[in-house]
């Protein structure tokens, strides 16, 4: 049974991949400072896989406290970095915060890789780094583009520190996944996303809107040069990407004499524009989601969906989930919440 550990555990993304480590019969280990998540999710995780993970609150700039993780639980095989800030207009506003907290956090941990016997690094990265892409669907192999936040920024330096830390030792190997929109939550509504405040992202807003936690979803943009004039993106189901770490930790314990570092698009191949969203939300639902459509987001870029080529062949890993049946598992999540509410 491999030794995993989980950085950002209880997060979004973080919480549906501890699932599915479960449930293929690996170990976790989460640390978590919990600044954007709760222990709740440990409950949540314990419902559908019937075990509850290790947790260590920490935070993992503290190197410290991490190096003690790797005491505490010795034989630690591979690591996942999610433990990130991800609000893009945050990180405007509080550029140091960000580069601080995504940047040191990696560096202690690429230390304590070189220093344990903890080789295996799969990295949270994003479709950002592609910024507008100049040929779509979008390969591995695309330019890099200048970042259009320091958000943006902390994902492209963290991959050439990677890159580099790689090249210099060469012992370490990582896989870094560039997340397309992750959207949706797990089947049982045990767990999902858990929006601080008012969200950002389009989902929790589309679904707050629809149970009355907000008025009017504003549609940013109907003039971009896409069919009905919103933005395009490529929705992926939260459980189809969970599923894509445990293959990218196998392939990494798997073929132990496979080096360097290794970039996969995590996306369905199709772009869908928010109007779209809105209708497959309505017409999956049946509930009607009050809009209104307003100016551009600034730092939104027009249209952007994978080509996930590389993944399927390389990583034997496929999002099949319909919008549909993803859309339905965010209603449901957030009929969950609202039950807890009351
Ligand atoms: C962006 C980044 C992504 C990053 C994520 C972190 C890109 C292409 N994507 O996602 O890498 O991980 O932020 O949060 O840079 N929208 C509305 N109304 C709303 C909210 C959103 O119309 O209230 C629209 C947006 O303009 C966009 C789409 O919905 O066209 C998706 O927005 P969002 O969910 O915020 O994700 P991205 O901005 O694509």
């Amino acid at each position: 049974m491999s030794k995993i550990l989980v950085t950002g555990g209880t997060g979004y993304i973080g919480s549906h991949t501890v699932v599915e480590l479960q449930n293929n019969g690996c170990e976790v280990i989460i640390v978590d400072n919990l600044s954007n998540s709760s222990m709740d999710v440990l409950e949540g995780i314990a419902s559908i896989t019937g075990k509850k993970p290790a947790f260590e609150k920490l935070d993992c700039c503290d190197r410290k406290a991490l190096a003690e993780v790797f005491k505490k639980y010795p034989g630690i095989e591979a690591i996942i970095h999610f433990a990130a800030y991800k609000a893009v207009g945050e990180s405007v506003e509080k550029p140091l915060m960000y580069y601080k907290n995504n940047l040191v956090s990696l560096l202690n941990i690429l230390e304590l890789m070189g220093e344990e016997n903890a080789r295996n690094l799969v990295f949270s990265s994003s479709c950002t780094v592609y910024g507008q892409p100049d040929v779509l669907p979008v390969t591995e192999d695309a330019p890099v583009k200048p970042a259009n936040s320091p958000y943006g920024n902390t994902k492209q330096i963290a991959e050439e520190i990677i890159r580099d830390t790689i090249h210099a030792d060469r012992r370490l190997k990582c896989i870094a996944l560039r997340y397309f929109n992750p959207v949706g939550a797990h089947p049982s509504a045990a767990i999902g996303e858990l929006p601080n405040g008012t969200p950002n992202n389009l989902i929790p807003f589309v679904t707050q809107t629809a149970i009355g936690i907000r008025e009017c979803l504003r549609v940013f943009g109907d003039d971009y040069n896409t069919p009905d004039g919103s933005a395009i993106r490529d929705y992926i189901w939260v459980v189809d990407l969970a599923k894509a770490h445990v293959l990218a930790v196998e392939r990494l314990l798997k073929n132990r004499n496979r080096q360097g570092v290794e970039f996969f698009n995590l996306g369905t191949g199709k772009g869908l524009s928010v109007l779209e969203i809105l209708d497959a939300f309505e017409k999956a639902t049946k509930v009607k989601v009050n809009r209104t459509i307003v100016a551009r987001r600034e730092g939104d870029v027009e249209k952007v969906w994978a080509e996930p080529a590389f993944a399927n062949k390389e990583l034997g890993w496929k999002a099949e989930t319909s919008t549909e049946d993803m859309l339905k598992t965010a209603w449901e999540w957030e009929k969950a919440l609202e039950a807890k509410r009351r």
